[in-house]
């Protein structure tokens, strides 16, 4: 099969790469491109909603101050905002429109699991926000297998998909980078591989449709 341009080979290698504890099947993707302007409205508040995190943290480093922690985040959320608007651009070429409001249980569950207190917080949430990051990217490697072959074949989406998921995929590795700069490697251990277990309870709770973060159990073979 002809890979897509724009995406990592690796990701699409059938040894998985990816820590996480579930993995999305190709069917999940074809069902999320039948509906391809709700599935980029949602997506496009998640771009927002990723902008606004990396913003939010941004005054959050940890203790007195953190070199390279603000450049980090400013570097994310400048990411964020250009994938926000290609999103927009997108869905205005297909004739879709921003809607005003948005729901995301997945994420919402997600950041209950952050404990209370400085250094923990902060550890937390830079995981939280990797846990995303490494869904998305996961989610964008499987819409841009199911948009290069699948009925709803589409090369440009294909390509913003698989250029997506480099994107989203370096995110990732810079969040999890910064929460081990805050605590040892050896006691961060641990607590990431727990978030890794709840991660996958709660994406397995989620119900299907046309979501970046949306449940497949329907689409199981
Ligand atoms: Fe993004
Ligand atoms: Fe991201």
């Amino acid at each position: 099969m002809p890979q897509p341009a724009g995406i990592d080979p690796s990701l699409l290698d059938p040894i998985d790469p990816l820590p996480l504890r579930s993995r999305t099947p190709i069917e999940w993707g074809r069902s999320a491109l039948a509906d391809p302007i709700s599935l980029l409205i949602d997506h496009a508040f998640l771009e927002k909603k990723a902008a606004n995190n990396a913003m939010e943290l941004m005054t959050h480093w940890p203790g007195d101050w953190l070199p390279g922690w603000v450049d980090a985040m400013t570097a994310v959320a400048r990411d964020e905002a250009a994938h926000l608007a290609h999103v927009v651009r997108l869905l205005s070429r297909k004739g879709g429109k921003l809607a005003r409001t948005h729901k995301n249980p997945y994420a919402n569950a997600l950041r209950l699991l952050v404990r209370k207190g400085d250094a923990n917080q902060i550890v937390d949430r830079l995981f939280v926000s990797a846990l995303i990051e490494l869904r998305s990217c996961e989610r964008f490697a499987i819409l841009a297998r199911a948009a290069a072959d699948g009925p709803a074949q589409d090369a440009d989406l294909s390509s913003f998909y698989g250029a997506l998921c480099s994107s989203e995929m370096g995110h990732y590795k810079l969040f999890l980078k910064l929460a081990r700069k805050i605590a040892p490697r050896a006691s961060l251990e641990a607590r990431w591989l727990d978030m890794l277990e709840s991660e996958a309870r709660i994406m397995a709770e989620q119900p299907p449709g046309p979501r970046i973060h949306s449940g497949w159990n329907a689409y199981a073979r």
